[in-house]
């Protein structure tokens, strides 16, 4: 079939929406009619070429939300109509590490995923014959993709599209930082340094963890206010002495949990260094620079602070992506302050401008559905 989609050619280039070929889906995959889908950093930098783990061309995107459309042979858990959220980070439910609930680093397709292929080692997109490559497996700027099954998770046809493909990426994965990495306990002290979509979701986590205390850390007093609006108890401008206000907040200690969400090393030291003596934990979520590294002293360590890494929030995609949105549908999570903007797939280039201007949360691109 013919979709329209966002051509990633040439990198630093802007995207080019243009009509491809989508073949049909092969055994374990799945047509998914894409309604909308959220632009994110990740989109961005590969477009740039800064990414060196980047390929073009390539349909970007990875924030997807749409309807099944057409099953591939032997695919067992969605028909078409099925409401769905796509899944950059997958959940075969039989690897290793999809039968432990130490972690979500499904193994069954990375390698494939990771070079631009569905796990046959090809693609369904191609242009005038020759193959385009999927984009982190998902390929969500454009009218329709194909993808696993395993990619997947069914979501409440009550969810609307724009709402739901939040869920896709940066919302879940700072909900995730909370309530499954580290697991924040009731009445605790928090420090989350970033109110992007992945800051705002941790302190939402936070507040939906019981957190008692949610001190959120950022740059811009418009991003501040709505980390309010999610929850935080106290909302810094970060000015360099993050850290020792937090101490000082916290009788010399630090705090119970401390998040990470910039993407800068400094910050992830900051984080690490506000956690409370004994047992703080500090959650690193922020993607560094190639070649960064974090600088620890690892006397803080000694003294029973630990710091971890979350991807994808630790979340299980088919399984808890659906209990997230259902956060959502209750009413226990508001989710329409992180949409600024919404867009034609056309204007995909100008929600790329907004994200570098710093122009709100979110710009969704309202596609077919
Ligand atoms: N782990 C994952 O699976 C995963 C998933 C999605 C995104 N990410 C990463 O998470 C990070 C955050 O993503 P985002 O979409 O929220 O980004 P964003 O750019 O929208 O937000 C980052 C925020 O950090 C703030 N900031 C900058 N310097 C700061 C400082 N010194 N102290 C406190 N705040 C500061 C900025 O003002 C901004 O609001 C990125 O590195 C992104 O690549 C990781
Ligand atoms: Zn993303
Ligand atoms: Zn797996």
């Amino acid at each position: 079939m013919k979709v329209r989609a966002a051509l990633l050619e040439e990198f630093g280039r802007p995207l080019v929406v243009t009509e491809l070929d989508l073949a049909a889906p092969g055994p374990g995959e799945v047509l998914v009619r894409l309604a909308a889908c959220g632009v994110c950093h990740t989109d961005m930098y590969t477009a740039s070429g800064a990414d060196p783990s980047g390929y073009a061309p390539t349909v970007l995107g990875h924030e997807g939300a749409g309807v099944v459309e057409g099953v591939g042979e032997g695919v067992k858990d969605l028909v078409r109509g099925d409401h769905v959220v796509t899944l950059f980070s997958p959940q075969c439910r039989e690897c290793i590490h999809c039968l432990s609930p130490r972690t979500n680093l499904c193994l069954a397709i990375r390698e494939q995923q990771n070079k631009g292929y569905l796990p046959d080692g090809t693609t369904r997109l191609s242009l005038a014959g020759e193959p385009v490559r999927h984009f982190m497996g998902t390929s969500t700027f454009a009218e329709c993709t194909v993808m696993p099954e395993i990619a997947l998770a069914r979501v409440s046809p009550e969810a609307p599209f724009d709402r739901a493909c939040l869920f896709a990426c940066g919302l879940s994965t700072g909900l995730g930082a909370a309530m499954f990495t580290a697991e924040v306990r009731e009445g605790a002290t928090c420090v989350v340094f970033g109110a992007g979509m992945v800051g705002l979701g941790a302190v939402a986590g936070c507040r939906l963890r019981g957190a008692e205390r949610i001190i959120c850390v950022d740059l811009s007093d418009e991003r501040l206010e709505l980390a309010r609006r999610q929850g935080a108890t106290e909302c810094w401008r970060a000015d360099g002495h993050a850290v020792e206000r937090a101490l000082e907040a916290t009788g010399g200690f630090g705090a119970d949990y401390t998040f990470e969400a910039t993407g800068l090393v400094s910050v992830m030291r900051e984080a690490l260094e506000a956690a409370r003596m004994g047992w703080g934990l500090c959650t690193v979520c922020g993607v560094a620079g190639k070649g960064e590294t974090l600088d620890v002293v690892p006397r803080l360590l000694i003294t029973g602070r630990r710091v971890c890494g979350s991807s994808f929030g630790g979340v299980k995609g088919r399984d808890q992506v659906p209990e997230l949105v259902e956060l959502y549908l209750r009413g226990d999570l508001d989710v329409d302050p992180f949409i600024s903007h919404r867009m034609p797939l056309e204007e995909v280039n100008r929600a790329f401008e907004l994200m570098e201007a710093q122009d709100g949360i979110r710009s969704v691109l309202e596609l077919s559905g």
